[in-house]
């Protein structure tokens, strides 16, 4: 049973999520197909959580609809490069809803949780109560003013919604009251002697893993809320609101409680879509079963402990054999930061250059034990150097010969020397070696013995000088190129899990039935390919790429960089309350007439209607606008500015309009309005 972590449906993926929680889990997963075990390979979109909630609210929608937009385009990105997992899930499902409520519901019924009353910051204008990220306040570490409840971004101090000064809630500006309410809490603390003796029985984890559990032993387990006052998320069930006597409305499951739940309900769906809805439970309750989670690290405390606590707690269910946990991946030396775009975004990625080139940079220098550093120049020097000179340079001369010289078919294999022995012996040892390193989740180390193999390859090609013996020794000849083309069989099914879309190529050109994905890893180190074997159209299984390519994605990421450090932010005027805000009245104008006015190059001189209002309003806009121009138009203005007299004009009233780089543009509502409405 493996899964990868189920990403947050609030936006993309770039290449550090890829890196850290899905390369390693689909590598994994097609190896192990490819040996013939039985797998499931799970993920899907954690549709909830504050953060989905707050964007939806920036962009003035419901939730779902940011979350049917993530997991669309994740979903694609994810099918374009190459993921195979049996099932992608979503945690908004209906199923995914009913599983964790009956999880919650199991445990309760063990009494597993405690639960404890407490006030907790109530917005009384939404009637909501707020969590942590929305209250904002000011630091008491840094006074920075729009500090969130839980962090301030200006010092980085952890902090927690009632040191804040001066709160206020971030949906209304009121300011938040506390409330009493009540929350299920999972008691940890009990737990730690059986985590702790579970996880000890696991030496072979990793050791950037184990540090991390060791510390939170260390310091001492502490009760976590699996619930929390939203609106959006997994309802609690009803029985046990009601007998808690509190309303179901707006109490959710905390959105780590119910995602990896997501990880067996989106298990159930698959099953079901199988046609056989039983089929999810020897996955995750056979004893037998081995479950692992691919994830990255920031992730680690969900996975090692609080699920599994979860997991112990309900007792159906196996424990992860292993959560092999990768560090992260920064990009060009920086960390990769969404808020500023620095980032190289998976669909972006996909739109210009190959899935494969980048499966195998990121598998090759993948942040195992430790950060790695994601570079475009790395990136192309394994492209060009070891995908396309080494790995297809050897495929290229292979099939080229056996093309030119012996019209395409595998000539018949003669007498073998040593080092024909030691090539076809090198076969069974890298898979061997490929094999034995993935299934310690060790993949640079893989992939590593995976390219020796091509390196080996091409040495051979070199050292049996097949264009010498073609013409005084046919048969060697022959024999190097039955060899070579055996190796390139055997490439085709161990490059499967690093780098499928190559596989299928050269299946493809090999003229093989079915796909690689159906092969036999352990049978790999057979010379399967017949004499006489007819080999398909030569195509390039990677063409190098141009340093101009690379040089052009290298100054867009300078570009993220740059504004901010340019463009840094006005200082702005000092905070305004929303009634100082509402003394402002913003109406809409309708533009009737508009002149010059004489000997004053920079003013028009307009006639307006506001509603049944007639008004007269001097603007600086004759250098930008001619007079015809802004007839007709609905503008925005200022209805309750104290009148003035400008060149002997006078003006009652003043329109909103924006600058950049010294040109004026007037603010006009987006869609057809009456004049004489209020702006807010
Ligand atoms: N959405 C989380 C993240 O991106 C991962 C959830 S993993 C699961 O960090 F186990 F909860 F599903
Ligand atoms: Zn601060």
């Amino acid at each position: 049973m493996l899964t990868s972590a189920l990403p947050y449906a609030n936006g993309p993926i770039h290449l550090g999520h890829l890196a850290g929680a899905y390369l390693p889990g689909d590598i994994f997963a097609r190896y192990c197909r490819l040996k013939d075990r039985d797998v499931v390979y799970i993920c899907g979109s954690d549709e909830h959580g504050v953060p989905i909630m707050l964007r939806a609210r920036d962009e003035g929608v419901h939730p779902q609809e940011i979350v049917d937009r993530y997991h669309a385009i994740i979903e694609d990105s994810f099918q374009r490069v190459g993921m195979t997992f049996d099932y992608y899930g979503r945690t908004s499902s209906k199923v995914h809803h009913e599983t964790s409520r009956e999880f919650f519901r199991n445990l309760a019924a063990k009494d597993v949780f405690v639960t404890k009353k407490d006030k907790q910051l109530y917005d009384p204008e939404a009637k909501m109560f707020l969590a942590d990220r929305f209250i904002r306040g000011t630091c008491p570490n840094c006074s920075y003013e729009d500090a969130y409840g839980d962090q301030c971004e200006n010092c980085g101090t952890s902090l927690s919604p009632k040191e804040l000064i001066n709160p206020r809630s971030a949906i209304t500006d009121a300011e938040p009251i506390d409330k009493e309410t009540i929350h299920w809490y999972l008691p940890l603390a009990d737990f730690q002697p059986k985590l702790e003796a579970w996880i000890n029985a696991h030496p072979e984890w990793r050791s950037n893993v184990m540090g991390q559990i060791q510390s939170w032993f260390k310091d001492g387990l502490r009760d976590r809320a699996v619930t929390r006052d939203l609106p959006w998320g997994v309802r609690i069930p009803e029985e046990i609101a009601e007998s808690a006597g509190i309303e179901p409305d707006g109490k959710v499951l905390y959105v780590w409680f119910d995602a990896p739940i997501g990880y067996i309900s989106a298990t159930r769906e698959w099953a079901q879509q199988q046609g056989d809805p039983e089929k999810w439970k020897p996955y995750w309750q056979d004893k037998d079963s081995k479950l692992v989670h691919f994830i990255g690290k920031d992730n680690i405390v969900f996975h090692c402990l609080i699920f599994p606590s979860m997991l112990m707690a309900h007792g159906d269910y196996v424990l992860p054999m292993n959560v092999p946990a990768n560090e992260f991946l920064n990009l060009e030396g920086n960390k990769f930061s969404t808020s500023r775009n620095y980032a190289v975004w998976l669909n972006d990625y996909l739109d210009s250059h190959d899935p494969d080139s980048l499966r195998y940079a990121l598998a090759s220098n993948m942040p195992e034990t430790r950060d790695a550093d994601f570079s475009w120049q790395d990136f192309q020097a394994r492209h060009n150097n070891e995908l396309a000179d080494i790995l297809g340079n050897f495929v290229n001369r292979t099939f080229t010969f056996i093309k030119k010289y012996f019209d395409g078919a595998l000539p018949t294999r003669g007498k073998l020397d040593d080092l024909d022995q030691e090539m076809i012996e090198s076969i069974a040892e890298a898979r061997d070696a490929v094999g034995f390193h993935l299934d310690k989740f060790q993949y640079k180390e893989a992939i590593r013995r995976f390219m020796d193999l091509a390196r080996f390859a091409n040495k051979y090609f070199n050292d049996k000088e097949p264009w010498k013996t073609r013409k005084d020794d046919l048969e060697t000849c022959a024999t190097t190129l039955n060899i070579c083309a055996q190796v390139t069989h055997a490439l085709a099914v161990l490059m499967n899990p690093f780098i499928p879309f190559a596989s299928n190529k050269l299946w493809q050109m090999l003229q093989l039935a079915g796909a690689p994905e159906e092969a036999s890893w352990d049978a790999v180190g057979e010379l399967h390919l017949a004499d006489g074997h007819q080999i398909g159209e030569l195509v390039i299984l990677f063409q190098k790429i141009d340093d101009a390519v690379i040089q052009a994605e290298i100054e867009k990421l300078q570009k993220a960089l740059a504004p901010a450090e340019e463009e840094a932010p006005e200082p702005g005027l000092p905070q305004i309350t929303f009634d100082e805000f509402m003394k402002v009245e913003l109406k809409t104008a309708k533009v009737l007439e508009a002149e010059k006015v004489k000997k004053a190059k920079k003013l028009l001189k307009l006639q307006i209607e506001v509603g049944r209002e007639k008004r007269q309003l001097v603007a600086g806009l004759a250098e930008h606008y001619a007079p015809e121009d802004l007839v007709g138009k609905t503008v925005v203005i200022v209805a309750n500015l104290k009148p003035a007299v400008i060149r002997g004009v006078e003006s009652q009233g003043m329109l909103l309009a924006v600058e950049e780089d010294g040109k004026m543009t007037v603010i006009s509502p987006e869609a057809p309005v009456a004049s004489g409405k209020t702006v807010r």
